[in-house]
């Protein structure tokens, strides 16, 4: 699948839950090699002429592995090439991303429009991050009975901010290139475009829809979002309980659930193995999957790495899609200890759910996280994670006091400052919890018991799209 993050995971997982609530939830996605790959027996079910600067495409139908309806929108030109869906292999964004996703949002608006080009029309489409931000100003200047639109953001780092010149190409009206429309200083912003016009916006947790309307954490959109904010609403992700199951995993080395735990350490000497690390049960294993940016907070864990190290601990880092700074600190980090530390740089789902399974903590020191979903995976593989207290991840993690013992709801350990020292602290408060034999064995099972599954935020969002089909 296409994935280089969570958003690959909220695509394919939210859908199949709003179906299972009756929702008719159809999936469009850019015709990567890699979707076309998935559909072997797809029908072409549309052709759209070309628009503006648009080329000619089609439509292709087929179905997800949930069964939910997907169309690839299949333009080779545009989107069969080798490198990432966002950037080439050298890492540079694809020069064309602004034809390559608007003309996705364009035939996302297409299927929320009358005459559409299939005899289906969407009452609602529901835009994810800047790829499909347009869509919701390409409906504003449609004619005729248009769908609603939900804009959802799962990380405002990212924009799609383009040049001005670009408006005609993609086939907006000149007026919409203005400070009330696509406009944002003076560039063509495909984020701000859905935050102006869609009728209702979605962010990945309650914590980060407060937090995006402060300076601090808004990338320049903080005004925007909190004029807004009466139709701002934070939906917690879910997670694909059958896909992250540690009872049934095929991924790890041995399945365990809250009452099997003790074969939890088989799948740890599995990862030591596989990694190369000392193949030690009596040291703790801190691990991380991750994209390597700054977002992640990863260079506080570099900066402590020492002190980690001799607590002592083991390390292995999972990452990808980065920064060359962090890449080559991690790799240094491994070749200067090759028993304490492991470093795989590269997208590997395998790897990542052993390291779920065979990790003893899980370390996420984000600088700010929309949502997050490997904290939620860990606690569910009785991994308790360590995260810093920022939008879902301080939603989702309970820390470890003497309090939440008690009442039984500790899963992991959150620090407040955005700093290496805080990170450190967290750690060591970790190690030490590992090393008693039962403040671990209750946050493992406290983790494991809660429920992650997709079932209520579904409801959240099937709310919320009844609200708005009620309302065109
Ligand atoms: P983000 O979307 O900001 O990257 P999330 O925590 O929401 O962060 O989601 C990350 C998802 O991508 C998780 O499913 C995680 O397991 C996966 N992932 C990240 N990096 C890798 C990698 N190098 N190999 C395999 N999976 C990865
Ligand atoms: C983004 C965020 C992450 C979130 C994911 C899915 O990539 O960085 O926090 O979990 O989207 O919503």
């Amino acid at each position: 699948m296409v994935k280089t993050g969570g958003l690959g995971d909220v695509s394919a997982a939210l859908p199949a839950a709003l179906a299972t609530l009756g929702i008719d939830a159809r999936i469009l996605l850019p015709g990567y090699r890699q979707v076309l790959a998935l559909l072997p027996d797809y029908r072409e079910v549309a052709r759209i002429a070309p628009m503006a600067d648009f080329p000619a495409s089609r439509l292709l139908r087929g179905r997800m592995a949930s069964g939910v309806p997907l169309y690839a929108l299949d333009c080779p030109e545009l989107y069969q090439r080798p490198g990432g869906p966002y950037q080439d292999e050298a890492g540079s964004d694809w020069s064309d991303n602004a034809l390559r996703f608007g003309l996705l949002s364009r035939v996302a608006a297409l299927l929320g429009s009358a005459g559409g080009p299939l005899d289906w029309q969407a009452q609602v489409v529901h835009c994810n991050d800047w790829q499909t931000g347009l869509a919701p100003a390409y409906l504003r200047y449609a004619a005729g009975a248009r769908a609603a639109t939900l804009q959802t953001i799962h990380n405002l780092a990212f924009q799609g901010i383009f040049e001005p010149e670009l408006v005609a190409a993609l086939g907006l009206p000149p007026a919409s290139f203005s400070p009330n429309g696509v406009e944002y200083y003076g560039k063509l912003s495909f984020l701000k475009a859905g935050l102006q016009f869609a009728d209702a916006i979605t962010t990945v947790s309650p914590g980060y829809a407060l937090e995006i309307q402060s300076e601090a954490l808004g990338f320049g959109l903080q005004g925007l979002l909190a004029a807004r904010k009466d139709s701002l609403y934070g939906i917690l992700n879910g997670i694909d309980t059958g896909l992250w199951n540690p009872a049934t995993d095929s991924l790890i080395a041995c399945r365990y659930a809250a009452d099997t735990l003790a074969s939890k350490p088989i799948n740890k000497r599995a990862l030591q193995r596989r990694l190369g690390l000392a193949p030690s049960p009596a040291v703790p294993l801190f691990a991380v999957v991750s994209r390597l940016t700054a977002q992640k907070g990863l260079d506080w864990l570099l900066e402590i790495a020492p002190q980690l190290l001799a607590l002592p601990a083991q390390l292995a880092l999972l990452g990808g899609g980065g920064d060359a700074h962090l890449e080559r600190g991690f790799l240094a980090l491994a070749q200067g200890h090759a028993e304490q530390v492991s470093t795989t740089i590269g997208f590997d789902e395998g790897l990542a759910h052993l390291i779920e399974a065979g990790a003893d903590a899980f370390l996420m020191p984000s600088r700010f996280e929309p949502c997050g979903m490997n904290q939620m995976y860990s606690q569910r593989y009785g991994t308790p994670p360590i995260v810093r207290a920022t939008g879902g991840l301080a939603d989702t993690v309970v820390d470890c006091t003497a309090a939440t013992l008690a009442d039984g709801s500790a899963s992991g350990f959150v620090f407040q400052q955005p700093t290496a020292a805080a990170l450190l602290v967290a750690v060591e408060r970790a190690e030490r919890a590992w090393r008693d034999g039962t403040t671990w064995p209750a946050l493992q099972r406290n983790g494991m018991a809660r429920d992650f599954g997709w079932e209520a935020s579904a409801r959240r969002y099937a709310a919320i799209y009844a609200r708005l089909a009620e309302k065109q």
